[in-house]
């Protein structure tokens, strides 16, 4: 099976649906990893892997309310349930693996379940691509709100943390330490009062390419991009890309491959149990005459880029 269809809630290939939303994907010993938002019992992050981007063999639950927690240096507020014994939301987890300390480590938006004012990055760790992660807390980045995310990491290893600050308002840009386990700098405030959620970044041909959605909950809305030399050099203004929904869609995340760069989103179901019915897709992005173009297509045959 290569052919995926968009907007349809993908199976895994024991027939299961693949709870993985807001994630993203990264490739580690010849294998693809897809991580994402699971909400079902107990579970906030569960890993996906495959070899075609198309079959996807669940792998672990590897972020849950019973995950081993661990203080390190940074001070951070450790909870994986709230007050009421009830869950967290942990959500649009972002992995990445550190070459300098061999770890795999995710960082996910953090709320305490009762309410949306933490607005805080949740941090976890793993020596492993799929075994359970060790979670290490919560904190505000220098302080400030910190909703949507997205990481982002350069070939030379220099990783950045995007999120939504401001209940929502600006977009800030973190320079990670390089065991990415903290913020370093806040290269910018991206935006002011454009309101982006879902950031998604990738490179290509040289120029560096965010996407990003305007907050309407569940609800699919224009999708905008900007482009940059560098993540710390200038970004321009917000240009609109796809659709008036982009496709009915949300980024999740921006995969390379091969040189392709394919744009995964989520085709949000709603609240509640409609959550669960949430879909997936992807268009693939190209650079054309200076201008980001995403195409629209029913479905998709992944084996044509792997
Ligand atoms: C939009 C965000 O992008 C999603 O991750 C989710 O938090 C919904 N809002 C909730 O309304």
């Amino acid at each position: 099976m290569s052919a995926l269809i968009n907007g349809a809630l993908w199976m895994d290939r024991e027939g299961n649906p693949i709870h993985a939303h807001g994630g993203c994907i990264i490739f580690y010993g010849g294998y693809y990893y897809w991580y994402g938002e699971d909400r079902r019992e107990n579970y906030y992050v569960s890993c996906y892997r495959s070899k075609n981007l198309a079959d996807w063999e669940f792998r672990n639950h590897i972020l849950t309310t019973e995950s081993r927690t661990e203080a390190y240096r940074v001070r951070t507020k450790i909870q994986l349930q709230n007050e009421d014994s009830k869950k967290v939301n942990l959500e649009r987890p972002k992995v990445l693996y550190n070459e300098m300390t061999k770890k795999f480590v995710l960082w996910a938006h953090f709320e305490n379940g009762k309410d949306y004012h933490d607005a805080a990055v949740g941090i976890a760790t793993c020596d492993t691509p799929e075994g359970d992660f060790i979670y290490h807390g919560h904190f505000n980045p220098y302080g400030y709100m910190s909703r949507d995310c997205t990481l982002f990491k350069e070939d030379n290893g220099k990783a950045y943390f995007i999120s939504a600050a401001r209940d929502n308002a600006d977009l800030h840009v973190y320079r990670l330490t390089d065991d990415y386990m903290n913020v370093e700098c806040l290269v910018h405030r991206l935006w002011q009062g454009e309101y982006r959620e879902a950031p998604a970044v990738v490179k290509l041909q040289e120029k560096y390419y965010m996407i990003s959605s305007f907050c309407t909950g569940w609800a699919p809305n224009q999708g905008k991009y900007a482009v940059a030399d560098s993540m710390e050099g200038n970004w321009s203004s917000l240009k609109e890309i796809g659709d008036e929904t982009t496709f009915g869609s949300q980024a999740a995340f921006i995969l390379k491959v091969n040189g392709q760069a394919l744009y995964y989103g989520d085709r949000w179901g709603g609240n509640g149990e409609k959550y669960f019915t949430s879909g997936y897709v992807i268009y693939p992005l190209a650079e054309v005459d200076g201008k980001l173009e995403m195409s629209y297509c029913e479905n998709i045959d992944i084996s044509a880029y792997t």
